[in-house]
């Protein structure tokens, strides 16, 4: 069992930070605690006078409690944080949404999201919550079934799987991960190496037992409303659709700007140390009008309009 979580992209998450870096008084809201990691690193280098997190794991809220009891945490979505907050006057100089699970979620067998270790079929990150993977496996419809791969797994054909599922499920309901992810190798087979076939399969269930493209596409617009001017919100995404809206909201959103068009991602070497890292991309927004860049051209066209 482990309960070690590497930060992905820290340097670039502090980097993202770094107009603060002279400012007093800062407010920080780390919506994903997690172990953190890269609440230690905005401490350490921004000293915030006050820290809120949310964490919709339990043993991260108790953990965050015991080893960092300057910070209020509160286990509960960030969404449900946004909308309690809405009417508050405290406004964030930075956020931080680093989204998807973490290694101690991971890693530990009990929690269900590994088809690498045999456990029960959850994949629920707020254990309080009711929807698990054995639920959706064993009770939904083929068509259910089927849409939920294709649309969140972006698998392309899941036929095949979805009938085993229901055929397998009428003998013998699903109750731990290896007996589903055995069955998904056994259907589709291995097609790209080292990557396993239950990998996007298990990716949907993620999404959709903690509603995770829902809870960004609510919470972001309230989130951005609450950063002060030149506030910042750096969001460490793990998936393509969940990338791509985080892409649309910063770029519609005109009470700010997104500081870069070209998305940040790890570096070969973070990679190789730490293979999470992976897919891991960050964007960050700024609350406030964007600054006129420099005319690169305007000394020339002075020059040619002279008479
Ligand atoms: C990738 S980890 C964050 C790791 C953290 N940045 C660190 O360095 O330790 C994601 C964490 O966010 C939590 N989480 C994911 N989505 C959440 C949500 N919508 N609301 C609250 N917590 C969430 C998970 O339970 C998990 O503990």
């Amino acid at each position: 069992m482990s309960a070690v979580h590497v930060p992905v992209l820290f340097k670039e998450v502090m980097d993202s930070f770094s107009i603060f870096e002279k400012r007093e008084d800062l407010v920080y809201f780390d919506g994903t605690f997690g172990r953190g990691g890269h609440a230690v690193g905005v401490f350490e280098k921004y000293h915030p006078v006050k820290m809120f997190a949310s964490d919709q794991d339990l043993i991260a809220v108790e953990h965050a409690k015991i080893h960092f009891p300057q910070i209020e945490i509160t286990h509960e979505n960030f969404l449900k944080f946004a909308q309690n907050h809405q009417n508050k006057d405290t406004k964030f100089d930075m956020i931080l949404l680093d989204l998807g699970v973490s290694s101690p979620q991971l890693d530990v067998a009990e929690r269900g999201f590994s088809f690498n270790k045999d456990g029960p079929l959850d994949m629920r990150m707020n254990q309080k919550s009711e929807l698990t993977a054995a639920k959706i496996i064993n009770e939904f419809s083929s068509e259910d079934l089927m849409q939920i791969f294709e649309e969140f797994g972006e698998v392309p054909n899941p036929f095949h799987v979805v009938k085993a599922i229901v055929n397998d499920r009428e003998t013998k309901p699903f109750d731990a991960t290896l007996q589903l992810a055995g069955l998904i190798e056994r259907v589709d087979g291995w097609q790209k190496k080292g990557f396993h076939p239950a990998t996007q399969y298990f990716m949907a269930l993620r999404l959709v037992i903690n509603q995770e493209l829902h809870v960004v596409e609510q919470a972001l617009p309230l989130l951005i409303q609450q950063l002060s001017q030149g506030g910042r919100i750096s969001v460490i995404t793990f998936h393509s659709l969940e990338d791509r809206l985080v892409k649309n909201i910063f770029k519609s959103d005109q009470t700010g700007f997104p500081i870069s068009k070209k998305v940040i991602a790890p570096s070969d070497e973070e990679c190789k140390i730490n293979p999470r890292a992976r897919s891991a991309k960050l964007r960050v927004f700024q609350k406030g009008p964007e600054p006129v860049k420099p005319d690169k051209f305007a000394l020339r066209r002075a020059l040619r309009n002279q008479p």
